[in-house]
């Protein structure tokens, strides 16, 4: 099933088939790099290897004005500036999310998101986003106005295996990140209410943690930490790109105050808290730190 904009229909089509390769070419990339991203943490060779590979093929689409990447210090411009031209969108990128995986083999992601906007930008001018799962299957689920399709990806094809995906009314899992002695209180107290309701399930690359909540219900979470209140996720390309999709399907995000996509986005890399699940556990969540409980 395509994607009605022609130019969202492209991205989505360039990560899917990507992803077959990327996830071949991670074997024998899972080495430090030798450089830091701009949020100053060591790189993998496949983060950058990922990242040269969508930067090229992303950039090359007609309607992409921008591509940025949580790899790249400032967004690369490659056509019609989305700030001024309504028909030139940008988009940003985690190329391999969860790439601290690679030493232990365990899941990861891309993450993509396309604005109508020049970046920085705030969430809600996100027009699609999505991201591949790369788990025993490499799936991806991608988000737009109108609908959120999940598919499985085979040799650079994809193959729808649910529309309309909605978030599960009964929620099971939770998974927080962040050690529990560098919890705010408040944020502690809520983790020890869910802790007693739902099943812990973290694995330590959000898409594999966020697509377990999509897939079974409940929340995950990056807290602002005492070391570091902003949290540890970026905006641009983790949070909002999440939240778009977890909204669509009919849950919520936060930043333990508000949605995510309405968070104002001032750099490029900044840090914000990431919450998102079941619109009641987000609720609950926000009252309690709120509250200061
Ligand atoms: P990335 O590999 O793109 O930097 O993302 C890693 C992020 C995110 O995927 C995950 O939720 C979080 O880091 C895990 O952090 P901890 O290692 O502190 O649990
Ligand atoms: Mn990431
Ligand atoms: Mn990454």
């Amino acid at each position: 099933m395509t994607v009605s904009d022609p130019v969202v229909e492209a991205v989505v089509a360039t990560v899917g088939r990507s992803a077959t390769e990327i996830r071949r070419g991670l074997v024998g990339r899972r080495g430090a790099a030798d450089g830091e991203n701009p949020s100053g943490e060591t790189q993998a060779e496949a983060d950058v290897w990922a990242d040269d590979l969508l930067a090229e093929r992303l950039s090359s689409i007609d309607g992409i004005g921008q591509y940025a990447s949580e790899e790249r210090a400032e967004p690369l411009g490659c056509g019609a500036d989305p700030g001024t031209d309504s028909s030139s969108y940008a988009v940003a990128v985690d190329p391999l999310d969860g790439s601290s995986n690679l030493q232990s083999n365990n899941a990861m992601g891309t993450i993509f998101g396309v604005y109508d906007a020049a970046l920085p930008a705030r969430g809600e001018t996100l027009v699609a986003a999505g991201y591949v799962l790369y788990g025993p299957i490499t799936t991806m689920v991608v988000a737009t106005e109108e609908t959120v399709t999940e598919y499985e990806l085979t040799g650079g094809e994809r193959t729808v295996v649910e529309r309309d995906l909605a978030f599960p009314v009964e929620p099971t899992v939770y998974g927080f990140g962040g050690r529990v002695p560098d919890w705010p209180d408040d944020f502690r107290g809520y983790a020890r209410e869910i802790e007693d309701e739902l099943k812990l399930r973290y694995g330590g690359a959000m898409i594999g943690d966020v697509n377990q909540v999509l897939a079974y219900g409940g929340i995950f979470g990056y807290p602002g930490l005492e070391s570091r209140p902003e949290g540890k996720l970026r905006l641009q390309f983790e949070g909002n790109p999440i939240g778009y999709v977890v909204e669509r399907a009919g849950g919520r995000s936060s930043d333990g105050e508000r949605s995510l996509l309405s968070v104002e986005a001032d750099e490029l890399h900044q840090r914000t808290p990431v919450y998102v699940g079941n619109a009641e556990l987000i609720d609950r969540l926000e009252s309690t730190l709120e509250s200061g409980d």
